[in-house]
This record gives structure tokens, C-alpha cells and sequence, in this order.
């Protein structure tokens, strides 16, 4: 099976694709080979690679950022997909496409499932939902995977941000008003092999389970680390981050486990494996 993986070299794409490569005979580009908002080079990877897998990893994901360029956060994130859903259809090939709890407005008190109504809140939301709606409507072979709260060997994610914080300054400021599940971006890998092995199409929910705040996760980081920081918990206004997060996006996963078996470790039991495993 030939994989062509898109947007494979940030957070995401550094954590899965060593484990795609050991599944699939697996090639990974990014922005600087292709530019998924062109056709013409997208044609030209196909043409190149014979893929039959596209995962689509590739997005503005400068969530603040997105607020001040929704033009480009609307090519990235909708436009692009949709050219490579033409492009999927034209070569017959199966879409992979990442997708995010930000489509969901955060008032839910129980966990999202995939039919739940979507509501985004920010302009990263509403561009990632509407490139899952253009994909939709192209009727392919597609399956969505929205995931949430993302961390791995990136050098980028939330979990560097915050050590290198307390490192530097003994103490932090960390959001107590928003609840998620802090994610490992690797533990993807396996329901992205499930999606392609297996079949699957329509709109998948996938993080690790249980649940915290973004307060709780720096506390159980440096609980981890061993790192003696004082974590002051303030609210999201506090913050006064340009665009506005979910206070609540967990998933429900019952769809996940019943399609493919796959049970998603906790977030506390991947939080350990990472810490155990960074360099
Ligand atoms: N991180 C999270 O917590 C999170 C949560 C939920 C969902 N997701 C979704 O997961 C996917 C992967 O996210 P990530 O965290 O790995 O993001 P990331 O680290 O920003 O990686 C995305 C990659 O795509 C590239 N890219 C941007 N625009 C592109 C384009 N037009 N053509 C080709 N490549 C392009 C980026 O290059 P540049 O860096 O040069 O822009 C980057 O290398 C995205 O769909 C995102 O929406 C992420």
C-alpha cells in the first residue's frame, strides 16, 4: 500500500509517520515540496508517488494567527482540502483528513460525538470545519479524523512551552477554564492505520481519554518531571487570547472503539510514556 502523507513534518506528522512507515510503503512531504492549495503540484506528487493513501495533515494551525489572516487560514484550511478531494476523486486514491475539536462551540457538558452540531467559535474553527464540509461533499473515499490538545517531540507543543517556562522562571499562568484531552500526538498512529486497513469513512473522533484542564495537565507535567513550579490557575479572559477556545471538548470515543477495536489509552498513562521518552 502506497501512503502519501501532506503537512507531514510539524507536530502531527513528526509523531505518526515513523509508525506509518513501518505499516505502509509511505512517502512524506510538507509545504516546502508541496503546497496543498495547488493542483498542479499536488498532480505532480501523484504522478510522482502513485499513492493509494492521501493523509492530509497540512493546515494553518496558528490558531490567534488565524485571526488576523482568515484569508490564508481559509486557503489552508478549506481550499486546500478541497483541491486534494478533487484530486482523490480524479486518482481514485482514499482521503486521510485531520480535523479539530475547535469546529465544536465548547457548551456541550457531556463528551462530543461525531454527529453532534458544530459551532466554531474562531476563525481556525470555522476554516477547518468548512474544509471537512467541502471534502464531504466531494462524496470520496474519505475519513476525517478530528483530534484535540496535541503534544509530541516537536519542539512546539504545549508541554515544551510550559518546561521551558518554568525552567527559565519558577512559576507560570495557565488557563483552569477550559477541559480537554491532552493528546500524544504518536498515539494517532494506530487509528490512522485502523482508517486506511480497515476501511472506515466519515468522521472520526480521536484523542487520548479522560480528561483536565490545561491547569491540571502543567500540574501533572511537572508532577512527572519532578520540577518544583508554582502553577497559578487563571480564566481564559485572563488570558485574553484573540480567538476564543472551547471551554469543553472532550470526545467521546464509542465510535472509534466500536469500528476498530481501538481502545485510547488515558492521557495520564501517555503524558508518562512521553516524558519518559523525550530526548
Ligand atoms: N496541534 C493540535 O493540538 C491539533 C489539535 C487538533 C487538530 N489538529 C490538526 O492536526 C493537523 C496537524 O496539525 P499539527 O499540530 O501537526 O500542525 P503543524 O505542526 O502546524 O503542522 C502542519 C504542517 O502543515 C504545513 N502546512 C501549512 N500550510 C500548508 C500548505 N498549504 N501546504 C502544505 N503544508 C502546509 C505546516 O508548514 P508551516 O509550519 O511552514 O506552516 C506544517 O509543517 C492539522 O489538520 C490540525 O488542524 C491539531
Amino acid at each position: 500500500m502506497k501512503v502519501l502523507v501532506a503537512g507531514g513534518k510539524g507536530l502531527l506528522g513528526t509523531g505518526i509517520t515513523p509508525l506509518l512507515q513501518a505499516h505502509f510503503d509511505c512517502a512524506v512531504s510538507d509545504i516546502d515540496e508541496w503546497d496543498i492549495t495547488s493542483e498542479a503540484a499536488g498532480k505532480r506528487m501523484f504522478d510522482l508517488h502513485h499513492p493509494d493513501v492521501l493523509i492530509n495533515l497540512a493546515a494553518m494551525t496558528d490558531v490567534d494567527g488565524c485571526e488576523d489572516r482568515a484569508d490564508l487560514a481559509m486557503k489552508a484550511n478549506a481550499e486546500g482540502p478541497e483541491v486534494l478531494a478533487g484530486l482523490c476523486s480524479a486518482f481514485s486514491v482514499k482521503l486521510i483528513h485531520i480535523s479539530t475539536d475547535y469546529v465544536f462551540d465548547g457548551e456541550k457538558c457531556s463528551p462530543y460525538r461525531e454527529d453532534d452540531e458544530p459551532n466554531p467559535q474562531s476563525v481556525y474553527g470555522r476554516t477547518k470545519l468548512a474544509g471537512e464540509r467541502r471534502i464531504l461533499e466531494r462524496n470520496i473515499d474519505c475519513a476525517i479524523i478530528r483530534t484535540e490538545w496535541l503534544y509530541g517531540h516537536s519542539g512546539t507543543s504545549f508541554v515544551d512551552k510550559v518546561t521551558a517556562i518554568a525552567a527559565a522562571e519558577g512559576r507560570l499562568s495557565v488557563v483552569n477554564d477550559q477541559r480537554g484531552s491532552p493528546t500524544y500526538a504518536r498515539d494517532l498512529a494506530l487509528p490512522v492505520v485502523a482508517a486506511i486497513n480497515k476501511g472506515l469513512t466519515g468522521i472520526y473522533h480521536v484523542s487520548n481519554s479522560g480528561s483536565c484542564t490545561w491547569h491540571d495537565f502543567a500540574k501533572a507535567i511537572f508532577s512527572v518531571l519532578r520540577m518544583n513550579v508554582e502553577v497559578i490557575p487563571i480564566s481564559s479572559a485572563d488570558l485574553g487570547r484573540k480567538a476564543k477556545r472551547p471551554a469543553h471538548s472532550v470526545f467521546d470515543l464509542t465510535k472509534l472503539r466500536r469500528d476498530t477495536g481501538i481502545e485510547m489509552r488515558n492521557w495520564m498513562d501517555a503524558l508518562n510514556d512521553y516524558l519518559a521518552d523525550a530526548p
